[in-house]
């Protein structure tokens, strides 16, 4: 069993790095081989897991890939990490993302020179941190590798963004290709009345397939559980900023468990049958 799946939403800080970093350690502590691209020019998600030389390294980086000019060989920038491996993120990322925009096979290029050289071959695992915004790369990302883990905030911009990003470019990338939705991700939740009316109104819409069950909003009225969705825990910035992931930050910290069942949903690709 193999999957690439990208972590996407056209929303800022909604958690797609951190879920992107998370997810990638879960798979790998069930014992897979997996893939951390950052496909993002910010680099949150290479410099969260210590790697932020790379990101501002003169040497060969994502953009000899992604390129008509000669491009090189994927594995030539893959950084190894403990736990799994890395394909980091560059500082010239926005004009490579031109380069993508201005060539015709560009949204192609991930699926050509990434996803399809990688997969089964070198990793059971492939999970890609999206840009926050519509564009090229982010559209490359849904198109390679079919599949989508979306993160998002229990409020009223996040949850019409992610109307916006069904309408505007998974619907479209639907028509020509195959795009599947894993799971749409609750984070960073507290337990306010605006959380539970929104997973409320998640659960009554067509979208009600994809919330996880650790996410449901029977768990509010648990008195032995923490509440649905991935928790707004400290844990996740400091552990970011140390460069390492949660369960290296903190190894018993309790949303490990729910992060292992969003790893399970990945591996079976999608909430069905949970
Ligand atoms: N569950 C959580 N608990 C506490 N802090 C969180 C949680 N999830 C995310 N954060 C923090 O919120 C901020 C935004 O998260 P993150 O960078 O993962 O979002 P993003 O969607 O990748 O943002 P961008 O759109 O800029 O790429 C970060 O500082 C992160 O540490
Ligand atoms: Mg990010």
């Amino acid at each position: 069993m193999s999957r690439a799946v990208s972590v996407s939403l056209q929303k800022g800080g909604v958690g797609k790095t951190t879920i992107a970093i998370n997810l990638a350690d879960a798979l790998a502590a069930r014992g897979n081989d997996v893939l951390l691209v950052d496909l993002d020019q910010q680099g949150n998600a290479t410099e969260g897991v210590g790697l932020k030389d790379a990101y501002e390294s003169s040497e060969s980086n994502i953009g000899d890939v992604l390129t008509d000019d000669d491009p090189i060989d994927v594995h030539e920038v893959i950084r190894d990490r403990e736990s799994f491996d890395v394909l980091p993120s560059h500082v010239d990322l926005d004009d490579i993302e031109d380069r993508v925009r201005n060539s015709t096979f560009g949204v192609l290029w991930v699926r050509r020179r990434i996803v399809d050289p990688l997969l089964d071959d070198d990793y059971d695992y492939i999970v890609i941190d999206s840009p926050p915004s519509l564009g090229p790369l982010s559209d490359a990302a849904l198109i390679g590798t079919g599949n989508v883990v979306v993160p998002l905030l229990m409020s009223e911009p996040s949850v019409s963004g992610f109307e916006r990003m069904f309408e505007q470019q998974i619907g479209p990338i639907r028509r020509e290709v195959d795009l599947d939705i894993l799971a749409i991700v609750p984070n960073d939740l507290t337990g306010n009345n605006e959380e539970k009316r929104i997973i409320r109104d998640l659960e009554d819409s067509p979208f009600e397939q994809f919330i996880p069950p650790f996410a449901r909003s029977e768990l509010f009225d648990d008195t032995d559980s923490k509440g649905p969705g991935i928790r707004h825990r400290i844990a996740f910035s400091r552990a970011w900023r140390d460069g390492k992931t949660l369960r290296e930050y903190d190894p018993s910290n309790d949303m490990l468990d729910r992060l292992d069942q969003l790893a399970e949903i990945v591996e079976r690709g999608g909430t069905d049958d949970a």
